[in-house]
Order: structure tokens, then C-alpha cells, then sequence
């Protein structure tokens, strides 16, 4: 399966779609796309050789419009959300409708929306108390983490001393998510229908 991936910071979501087994032989990264002119994540696309494009209209820079053409070209079946901050524009989505997937450092439908990104989210999950946290996998619609929810797993948090040691095993369970995820749409196991989606 033919993937892009957009990402803003850290790329360790990247990283993990490019080397875990649930996606190294089925999921191929074909480009990697950032609002940024540059970014860690962009230095891990180097490091696989994956080209990197930047969304702006400065030169060099390439409109969603222009994305969407080359994602056509490319083939590009599915588009991958890790880490990117920005709002998705409508048009983006209709080109590419149930095709873009995102991951989110929390349980949506709690702790999501504006703002809602970053240690922004563990702080919050640590100040409410709450004792679970975890990662959620949905659909992309046209606002912030308001969309479908395609998989979550949570852990028990209880424990946590810091926002700093949720943030640290979120990541965790997000690393194993999201290339799980990846690996049910390559193999054809994820049903979305309009009542619900449901992985086989
Ligand atoms: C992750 O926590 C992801 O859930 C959120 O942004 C962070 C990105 O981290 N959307 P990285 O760039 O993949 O390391």
C-alpha cells in the first residue's frame, strides 16, 4: 500500500511505520509532506530516501491543489496524519475521502480540537486526574480529532507522576497503533461503512 505521510516535528511516528513489522514489507512511504521547510521528520525521510515536500506558497513550496495531483500521480492510497498541526482544508479531504488517517496522543473524544496537540494534552490528561490515557486512530473530517474512530488502545495511568511520563507511554502505545492500523488497511481489514467501521 501506497502511503504519504504529513508531519510537523519529531517524526518518531514516521520512524515507526518505516520500521515496524506490522508495515516494513506491505506499507511504503512515497513522500513526506510538512507545512514546514524543515523539520526532524524530514530527516528521517532522508535517511529512507523518501522525497519531502513542503505545503506553502513561497517558492519551492507546493499548494494542496499541487499535492493532490502528484498524490494522483503517485498513487498514493492512503495518507497518514503524525504529528501534523495543521488544519486539513475541505477540498484536501473531499479528494481523498476516508483516505486520510490521523493519530492522537489521547482517548478522542476527550482531550481533542484546537489546541489540543503536543504536552497540551498530557497536561491536561494529568490535571483532570483521569486514570487512563492512550492513543486513538480516526478518520480525518474537517475540523480538529472530531472524526471517526478507527482503533484506540489505553493504559492505565494512574501511576503517572509527570504529563512528561504520560507523554512518554502514550508514545509508546502510539508507535505499535498506528503501524498496526496501517497494516489492517494494506491487508484489506478495515470495513467503513456508513453505520460504522469495524477492523477484521
Ligand atoms: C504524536 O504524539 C501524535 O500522536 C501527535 O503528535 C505527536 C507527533 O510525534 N499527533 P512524532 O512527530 O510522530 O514524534
Amino acid at each position: 500500500m501506497k502511503i504519504a505521510v504529513f508531519v510537523s516535528g519529531r517524526g518518531s511516528n514516521l520512524q515507526a511505520i518505516l520500521e515496524s513489522g506490522y508495515t516494513k514489507d506491505i506499507v511504503e512511504v512515497k513522500a513526506v509532506v510538512s507545512e514546514k521547510i524543515d523539520c526532524a521528520a524530514f530527516q528521517v525521510a532522508g535517511i529512507y530516501s523518501i522525497p519531502t515536500f513542503t505545503l506553502s506558497n513561497k517558492p519551492g513550496g507546493k499548494s494542496y491543489s499541487e499535492i493532490i495531483s502528484l498524490f494522483r500521480e503517485m498513487e498514493i492510497e492512503l495518507i497518514v496524519l503524525a504529528g501534523f498541526l495543521k488544519l486539513i482544508p475541505k477540498e484536501f479531504i473531499k479528494s481523498f475521502q476516508n483516505k486520510i488517517i490521523n493519530i492522537h496522543p489521547a482517548l478522542l473524544p476527550s482531550y481533542g480540537g484546537a489546541g489540543m496537540y503536543g504536552m497540551n494534552v498530557h497536561r491536561a490528561v494529568f490535571n483532570s486526574g483521569d486514570r487512563f490515557s492512550g492513543a486513538t486512530v480516526h478518520i480525518v473530517n474537517e475540523t480538529f480529532d472530531t472524526g471517526r474512530i478507527i482503533a484506540q488502545e489505553k493504559i492505565d495511568i494512574s501511576q503517572a507522576k509527570s504529563p512528561e511520563e504520560i507523554a512518554e507511554r502514550v508514545l509508546v502505545i502510539e508507535h505499535k497503533l498506528l503501524p498496526f492500523v496501517l497494516n489492517k488497511f494494506a491487508n484489506g481489514k478495515v470495513e467503513i461503512t456508513d453505520s460504522q467501521i469495524k477492523i477484521l
